[in-house]
C-alpha cells in the first residue's frame, strides 16, 4: 500500500465520520425523512429516524447500502446526485413510480454537506414527498373529483328543476289569465243580460212608434226609406237582445237572401263612419249570389269586420267587400266566400295570435276587443271558416279577412 493510498483511505474514513456527525447534528430531530450519501458511490452514511420510519428499516440495515437500493430512485436521480456533488449546488428531483393502482411520486431535495474547511463530505437528501403522502393526496384528489362530479350532477338536477318550475309558473300564469278572462266574460255576460232585459221594453215602444210613423200618410219616399232602415236596425237590436237573453235558438230562423243585399245593408249601417273617415268602400259581388243563413248574424259579422277595416285604413284608405261562390268540389258542398280587405296598418306577427281573444284590443279606450271574438263564435256556429292575411308594410300592406260559409247554413 503506497503512502498516497493510505492517505486517501484515512481521508475517506474521516470524511465518512464527519458526514455522519455533521448530519446527525443537523437532521436527527427533523420530522422530514433525511439521508446522507457519499459523493461517489451514493452509499448511505447517515439516516434520521423519519427516514427509518418511511422505509420501514432500522438505521443498522440502511447504513452502508447504496441509496438506489433503498429508496425509489431512477437513473435521473443518481445523475442528479452526481451533478450536486460536482457543482456543489442544491437541486430537486421528482420521480414517478408505476407500482400499484396509482402512480406514486417521490421527490427529493439534495444539497452538498461541507466540512469546516469547505471540503465536500457528501450529499444530504431530504424526502419531500413519498408514497404514503402521495396516497393521501390521491385519495384527496379522488374525493375532490367525486365531489365535483356530484356537484355537476346536482347543478344539472337543479337546472332541470328550475326549467320545470318555470314551465309550471308559465302554465299557472296562463290558467290565471284564462280564469280572469272567463270571470270577466261571466260578469260581462250578466251585465249584458241585464242591459238586454232593460233595453227590451223601450225597444218595443220604439218599434211601435216607427211602425206608426211609417203608416203616416203623405210621407216623402226618402223618409219612408229611412224609417225602413231604422225598422231593420231595430229588428237587429231586438234580435241581439233576445240572443243575449238566451232566447236566440227559438227565434232565429235562417232565410235565403242575396249576398249583395247583405253587403248593401252593412255599408248602409256604417255609412256615418265611412263618411267621417273618408275611406273609399267598394263592393264586388257575384250577381245573384244567394245564401241561406241568419241574416242578422251575418250582418253582425260583416259590420264588425268592416268597422275594423275602417279603423285601420284611416283617411285615404280603401276597403273592398267581395263575395263569390266556391263551387262544390272534392265531396264538399258549395260555399260562399265573403272577404273584407283594407290597405290599413295591418296586424303584426306578435299581435296576430291574440286578436280573437275576448277583450283583446289595441285601440285603447275606444275598443272593447269583442268584435272578432263575436265573429268567431257566429262563424263557428255556422260551421264556417275565418281566414286572415295581413302585412304591416310593403305593397300588400293591409288586412284581408275571409269568411267562408256553407251556402246553406241551416
Ligand atoms: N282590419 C284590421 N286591421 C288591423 N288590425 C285589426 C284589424 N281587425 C282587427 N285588428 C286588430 O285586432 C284587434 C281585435 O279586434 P276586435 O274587433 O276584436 O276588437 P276592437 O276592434 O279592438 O274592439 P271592438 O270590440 O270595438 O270591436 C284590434 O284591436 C286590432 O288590433
Ligand atoms: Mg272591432
Amino acid at each position: 500500500m503506497t503512502e498516497d493510498m493510505t492517505e486517501e483511505i484515512s481521508r475517506s474514513w474521516e470524511a465518512e465520520l464527519d458526514l455522519h456527525s455533521v448530519c446527525r447534528a443537523a437532521a436527527d430531530g427533523s420530522p422530514m425523512p433525511m439521508a446522507a450519501v457519499d459523493s461517489t458511490e451514493h452509499v448511505i452514511r447517515y439516516v434520521n429516524v423519519a427516514f427509518c420510519l418511511l422505509t420501514g428499516k432500522s438505521r443498522h440495515e440502511l447504513l452502508g447500502k447504496r441509496f438506489a437500493g433503498i429508496a425509489p430512485c431512477a437513473d435521473g436521480c443518481l445523475a442528479l446526485l452526481d451533478g450536486v456533488s460536482q457543482t456543489g449546488l442544491a437541486d430537486k428531483y421528482t420521480g414517478r413510480e408505476h407500482t400499484g393502482t396509482h402512480p406514486l411520486y417521490w421527490s427529493y431535495t439534495m444539497w452538498p454537506v461541507l466540512a469546516r474547511d469547505h471540503r465536500q463530505l457528501g450529499i444530504m437528501i431530504q424526502v419531500m414527498e413519498a408514497a404514503s403522502l402521495r396516497d393521501d393526496t390521491v385519495a384527496m384528489n379522488e374525493a375532490l373529483l367525486l365531489g365535483s362530479l356530484r356537484q355537476h350532477e346536482l347543478t344539472e338536477a337543479a337546472d332541470l328543476l328550475n326549467t320545470q318550475l318555470q314551465a309550471a309558473i308559465a302554465v299557472r300564469i296562463k290558467t290565471e289569465e284564462a280564469l280572469i278572462g272567463s270571470e270577466k266574460l261571466a260578469s260581462a255576460g250578466r251585465m249584458a243580460a241585464v242591459l238586454a232585459h232593460e233595453i227590451n221594453n223601450p225597444l218595443e215602444s220604439v218599434v211601435n212608434l216607427v211602425y206608426l210613423a211609417k203608416t203616416t200618410e203623405g210621407l216623402p219616399t226618402s223618409v219612408h226609406h229611412y224609417l225602413d232602415m231604422a225598422e231593420a236596425e231595430l229588428k237587429r237590436v231586438a234580435h241581439i237582445t233576445r240572443q243575449t237573453l238566451g232566447f236566440y235558438r227559438e227565434s232565429s230562423a235562417p232565410t235565403t237572401f242575396e249576398v249583395v243585399e247583405l253587403l248593401d245593408a252593412v255599408v248602409d249601417l256604417l255609412q256615418a263612419k265611412i263618411s267621417s273617415t273618408k275611406v273609399i268602400v267598394e263592393k264586388q259581388c257575384d250577381h245573384l249570389l244567394a245564401i241561406t243563413a241568419v241574416s242578422g248574424e251575418l250582418r253582425q259579422v260583416l259590420s264588425n269586420l268592416l268597422s275594423n277595416s275602417l279603423d285601420a285604413a284611416g283617411e285615404d284608405g280603401r276597403v273592398v267587400l267581395r263575395a263569390s261562390a266556391v263551387p262544390a268540389h272534392a265531396g264538399r258542398d258549395k260555399r260562399i266566400r265573403i272577404t273584407v280587405s283594407d290597405n290599413g296598418y295591418g296586424i303584426d306577427a306578435r299581435t296576430m295570435p291574440e286578436i280573437f281573444e275576448p277583450f283583446f284590443t289595441t285601440k285603447g279606450d275606444i275598443g272593447n276587443g269583442l268584435g272578432l271574438w263575436v265573429c268567431k263564435q257566429i262563424i263557428g256556429k255556422h260551421s264556417g271558416l275565418l281566414q286572415i292575411r295581413s302585412h304591416t308594410q310593403g305593397p300588400r300592406k293591409g288586412t284581408t279577412i275571409s269568411v267562408v260559409l256553407p251556402a246553406f247554413c241551416i
